[in-house]
Formats: structure tokens, sequence, C-alpha cells
């Protein structure tokens, strides 16, 4: 067993959509949050300031001595390889080979689609580590840019037009291409999941990067022996680079549940 808490950042708040996969299936694991709030959005950043946040990022969450690291951001997943992280002292995973792997198990016919930020489908990372599970796919990526103000803006009510029409704007591109999955590869997007599905139907499969994140964690742990165990799981912490105003209604909405824990400002920057 190993009861110190697993740490999970992201650019904001798109992550809480892993927390909340994590919460589902490991109740009693405590989360050490980081929404990066003060610089998000990442997507639209060059890689080396990605890579220079993400490093703060994980030495930040190094310090309250978690067991694992989570990069809930499919920014950073794609954007920052695990062996150009300085200093990494505990296992570590991002969202794009769990979803990359789900994908490719569930594709029948190996045209799969990718959304994502901008910095996200540039790099070709998704592409790269789908050909190399199944070298005959055909992968096609298209970025969503206006996705993750329209999240934390809160417009993901179903019937709202705004969002409505900007998915149908992203999306119909895929409908002449025959993919038969869909890897929503910004953790932001499951909160779109009703619009996006409403464009594809039963046709396509949605991947999330959340549910298949908290898998992959749930199998890491496990069979490395480092689930908690014990009768007094701790309560979450979050921490948050700018005010921390409005946080706990916004942050709720993505979990989907009570946030049971504090929220803190941090100054990144120091990290
Ligand atoms: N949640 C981030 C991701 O998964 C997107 C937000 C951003 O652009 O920083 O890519």
């Amino acid at each position: 067993m190993d009861n110190r808490p697993i740490g999970v950042f992201d650019s904001g708040l798109g992550g809480l959509t892993v927390v909340k996969e994590l919460k589902n299936i490991l109740p009693d694991e405590q989360i050490i949050y980081f929404g990066d709030t003060g610089r998000v959005p990442y997507g639209n950043r060059s890689r080396e300031t990605i890579r220079r946040y993400t490093a703060q990022d994980i030495r930040l969450l190094q310090s309250f001595d978690v067991k694992m690291i989570v990069a809930a951001c499919g920014t950073v997943s794609a954007n920052v390889l695990e062996k150009e992280i300085e200093g990494l002292k505990v296992p570590y995973t991002g969202v794009l080979l769990p979803a990359v792997q789900s994908a490719c198990a569930v594709s029948t016919n190996g045209v799969i689609g990718v959304i994502g930020t901008t910095a996200t489908v540039r790099s070709g990372a998704y592409g790269k580590a789908i050909r190399g599970i199944r070298p005959d796919a055909k992968v096609i990526g298209h970025d969503c840019p206006l996705f993750v103000p329209l999240v934390e803006n809160g417009m993901v009510e179903r019937g709202n037009r705004i969002t409505e029409l900007t998915v149908q704007m992203y999306l119909t591109p895929f409908l002449t291409e025959d993919i038969d999955t869909l890897i929503m590869g910004c953790t932001h997007y499951p909160l779109l999941y009703g619009f996006i599905s409403d464009i594809f139907g039963n046709h396509v499969t949605l991947i999330d990067p959340g549910k298949e994140t908290a898998h992959y964690v749930q199998n890491y742990l496990t069979s490395s022996n480092m689930l908690f165990e014990g009768d007094d799981p701790q309560p979450n912490r979050y921490f948050v680079s700018d005010t921390v105003d409005g946080f706990c209604e916004t942050a709720e909405k993505f979990l989907q549940r009570d946030l049971n824990g504090q929220v803190e400002r941090i100054m990144i920057e120091d990290y």
C-alpha cells in the first residue's frame, strides 16, 4: 500500500474531468490538484513555453510528496515527453497513451479522428502514437480552439445555440471522412459530450481521456501495490495560480460532485 496522494495538473479546470473519473473508481485516494488558471490556455503556446510551465507544475506537485503524477492535459501530454521531464521522481502519465490505446482497441475500420487544442494537433503526437500501435490506421486531426473558452465560460448546457454552431463548424468536416472513433484529445471536451455525440449519432465511438486515464492509473497502482488502504481517507486539496473566487462553483460542474476539499492560491513562478 501507499497512502500518499496522487498529483494531478492541468492548465486550468479541464483536468477536473480526470479527477471526476479517478474519484469514481478510486474514491479513497487523496488528490492534490493544480490548475494553472493564471496561465491558461496552454493550447495556443509554443512547445518551449508548455515545457517550461509543465516543469514548474510538476515541481509544485512533487513538493507534496505525491506517489504518482497525472498530466490531465492533452496539450501537455502531446508536447512534453516523459523523458524530457527533469527531476521526475515518481511514476507519471499523461492522457495521450491511455486514450490512444483505447481508440486503437475499439476502432474497427482504423479511421480515427482526433480533436484537441492547436498545440496538440500541431504536435502530431496522437497520430504518431496511434500508428505505433496500428501502423495501418488513418488519423485525421482538427483543432477546435473555441471549445476551451466555451467550456471555461460554462456554455455547456444542452440547447446553447452558440455552442451547437461552434461544434458543428469544427466537426462537420469529419462527416465525410468515415471515422468510426473520435478521441477527445483535450480534457475540457468531455463537457461537450452531448453536443459532440449529436453530430455523430451512434456511428462514432467517443473516447473520453478522463475515463481512460483513470483506468490506467487504477491498473498501475494496483499492479504496483500502491493503492490507498485504511479507514481515514484524506480530503482532496486544490491549488490554482489565480484567484480562488468562483473556483468551487465552476469546479463542481466539472467534477459533477462536491469539491470535498479546500482551494488555495499559490505562486507557480516560485517553483
Ligand atoms: N485542458 C487542456 C488540454 O487538455 C486545454 C486547455 C488549454 O488550452 O490550456 O489540452
